[in-house]
């Protein structure tokens, strides 16, 4: 039987970049927390399996119409009160926060939400500045203390395990002391009948790769096409058996940045109208950033080759999004203009999809056959129109051709992601 599909919903308000803030009908206005609200509503009829809510630990730009930076998890506590059934993924950066406080913060939100928590743990890329002096620590120093984090979370959240409600089993100190952390424990918050919150991860260079494999339930990928997907996914399922896990413990779910209307040239158009702020001198200045590369004033129809590259061990912001530019132009030799409207110059390097109900119905039923994800988390794009169209007649035709559920069978995160009862 073919699996089907994890989808999740980003709660981030996408649609409102570039002109595409200009439309009345797509802002958010008013409550945060209401907004919010009404779409987990939509995302729970459609019955998605979570939604979710990247974060950054600083004001974030690119993002119009008074986008408010609202703590995830503390918003996610009041969706879970008004909602049944859709799991609830937070994002917590593993860089600047004490594991004892996430741990008890996430436990917390399992017990409020029954069962529906799960945890997206970042390294971030930036905002040190809000947390001291010290600029922003190394890719590799970040990523082992994020390995170190995980395992003391987990290490809490087992010391007081479900059982010791009634007795049938201890709780226990955990008495940790570790290069970033010294944590005495047990956790004051004992684990929920539901088992332990999914942990998602992002981050894809060699060493974020590897972290995934070791620990994540889910990866919320960046691939810009389903050649990237299926290295990516090939990859984390051979790294999984490495660390002794099986080839189908991490789900792959790219982001998909869809721009959807009822016809191709109408979303196009949308498509164009959220880029269309970006004028030339800023992706030229993207890419430097991205990537490292300088493309000066060499004109659009100029080829980028793979020798005009830096570096492979250049600094950069983030290895995914520069080795996913990188191999791009290795590939093919593209022109300036090319590389200029790559979804990795003018946008966070998704999965861009652009057309009708059925044009992108059709895209991910290909990168599934093809093996490029388990899923896939629905960033929208252009307008909350193209979400609606999603959720009401995408998902549900999805659902038709036996590729998505067409309705909850458990009332928890991990029910949906179909995870074992592994503890
Ligand atoms: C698809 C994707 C989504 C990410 N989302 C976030 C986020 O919401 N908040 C954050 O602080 N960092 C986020 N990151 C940054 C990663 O956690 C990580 O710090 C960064 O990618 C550097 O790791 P790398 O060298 O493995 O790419 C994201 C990265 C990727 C690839």
């Amino acid at each position: 039987m073919t699996r089907q599909l994890h989808i999740g919903l980003s709660l981030t308000p996408t649609w409102l970049k570039g002109k595409a803030a200009d439309d009345p009908d797509s802002r958010p206005g008013g409550d945060p927390v209401e907004f919010n609200l009404a779409l987990t509503r939509m995302a729970e009829r459609a019955k998605l399996d979570f939604v979710f809510k990247p974060d950054y630990l600083r004001m974030y730009p690119g993002i119009g119409g008074g986008h408010v930076g609202l703590d995830p998890t503390l918003l996610m506590t009041a969706l879970a009160r008004a909602t049944q059934n859709i799991g609830l993924v937070t994002t917590v950066s593993t860089s600047f926060n004490p594991p004892f406080v996430v741990a008890r913060q996430i436990q917390s939100l399992h017990w409020i939400s029954k069962g529906r928590a799960g945890l997206n743990i970042v390294t971030s890329i930036e905002g040190a500045e809000n947390f001291g002096d010290a600029p922003m620590p190394p890719p590799e120093t970040r990523y082992r203390k994020a390995a170190e984090f995980t395992q003391v979370m987990r290490r809490l959240w087992q010391s007081y395990p479900h059982a010791a409600l009634t007795g049938a089993a201890p709780s226990a100190a955990i008495d940790h002391h570790g290069e970033f952390f010294s944590v005495a424990g047990p956790l004051n918050v004992p684990g929920h009948a539901a088992g332990p919150p999914p942990l998602f991860q992002a981050g894809a260079s060699d060493i974020g790769r590897d972290f995934s494999a070791s620990i994540a339930d889910a990866t919320f990928a960046a691939t810009p096409d389903r050649e990237a997907g299926i290295e990516l996914r090939n990859d984390l399922r051979c790294r999984a058996e490495g660390h002794g896990r099986g080839a189908d413990s991490v789900r792959v779910l790219p982001g998909l940045y869809f721009f959807l209307t009822g016809t191709r040239e109408e979303a196009w158009d949308l498509h164009a109208r959220a880029h269309a702020h970006l004028t030339p001198e800023q992706r030229r200045k993207s890419v430097k950033s991205v990537l490292g590369l300088d493309l000066g004033d060499l004109p659009p129809e100029a080829r980028v080759t793979a020798e005009m590259l830096p570096p492979p061990d250049t600094p950069v912001r983030s290895r995914t999004h520069a080795d996913l530019l990188r191999r791009f132009i290795e590939a093919n030799r593209p022109t300036v203009a090319e590389v200029l409207a790559r979804p990795e110059v003018v946008g966070s390097a998704h999965w861009v999809s652009v057309g009708t109900v059925d044009d992108v119905l059709a895209e991910i039923v290909d990168w599934h056959e093809a093996g490029a994800l388990d899923g896939f988390i629905a960033i929208p794009g252009g307008s909350l129109r193209s979400l609606q169209l999603f959720l009401e007649e995408l998902v549900p035709a999805l659902a038709q051709r036996g590729l998505f559920r067409s309705d909850y069978e458990g009332a928890t995160l991990r029910a949906h992601l179909r995870l074992g009862d592994e503890r």
